[in-house]
């Protein structure tokens, strides 16, 4: 079954409509470091990627849009709700799966794991046993549910982070590099799994065969948007660039 845009908007916390994650002259700094300078962007498209050199800002523009980090200036808007003051409304609106597993595992098993999120949300606990069944049958962690979490390998980490943040059914979904720990046949599922989500997604990602049926593709450099459009345009532009 695949989840509904009808569900997945009655679990959100306010009804606004989804429409666009629009950044306005955004700069970010840790310190006295610029590491993002004057982004700004509307992003409506269902797919869309970010790729660029390690350092580029990529991960720090991947947590403005769920307001995990907030601009030091200008504004980051999710359906109209500013991240600075509405962050956990965003936060309910936008998941996160971080680039490192460990930092979103917390729980001791896998099904307890998975079971936190809607657990947070107040659902019902026969609907988090129907969504926490349904999500590791998905991803296949069935077999695990009651294992350590912490003993799982390295993709199963990575597995089990996407599985608790979908079983929580956000609109939009921010993926940080979802495939880094993966073995071939686990790439492949993950990336199987973002193309058939009813959720808008943005995936920063190096393995640039991901982004093949994207909408767009954005090119990250040095804090700045250098490139942004399709990923048959933009993908072959950042290869030739780095060599
Ligand atoms: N919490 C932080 N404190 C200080 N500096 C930071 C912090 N997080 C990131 N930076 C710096 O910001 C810059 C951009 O980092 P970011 O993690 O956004 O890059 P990235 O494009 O995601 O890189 P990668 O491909 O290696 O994941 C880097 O120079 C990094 O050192
Ligand atoms: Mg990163």
């Amino acid at each position: 079954m695949r989840w509904g845009r009808r569900e997945a908007a009655t679990a959100a916390a306010v009804a606004l409509p989804r429409t666009a994650v629009e950044l306005r002259e955004v700069t970010h700094s840790y310190g006295d470091r610029t590491v993002l300078a004057g982004v700004s962007l509307t992003l409506k498209e269902p797919r869309i990627g970010v790729i660029g050199a390690n350092g580029s800002g990529k991960s720090t523009f991947a947590r403005l849009l769920n307001g995990l980090v907030v601009p030091t200036s200008g504004a980051v808007l999710v359906d109209g709700l500013d991240t600075r003051t509405r962050a956990r409304e965003v936060r309910r609106r936008v998941g996160f799966v971080f680039q490192d597993p460990d930092a979103q595992i917390v729980h001791p098993t896998v099904a307890e794991d998975v079971a936190f999120g809607p657990a947070n949300q107040g659902l019902p606990a026969e609907e988090i046993a129907r969504r926490v069944d349904d999500v590791l049958a998905r991803y296949g962690l069935a077999g695990h549910r009651d294992h350590p979490a912490h003993l799982l390998s390295g993709g199963q980490k990575q597995l089990l982070a996407i599985a608790g943040v979908l079983v929580m059914r956000p609109e939009r979904i921010v993926f940080d590099e979802p495939t880094t720990l993966l073995d071939l046949a686990n790439t492949r599922r993950v990336a199987r799994v973002i193309d058939e989500l009813e959720q808008d997604v943005v995936v920063v990602t190096h393995h640039l065969d991901l982004l093949a049926g994207f909408d767009r593709v954005l090119v990250f450099e040095d804090g700045r948007v250098a490139a942004d459009g399709s990923p048959a345009e933009t993908v072959p532009w950042y290869v030739t660039r780095t060599g």
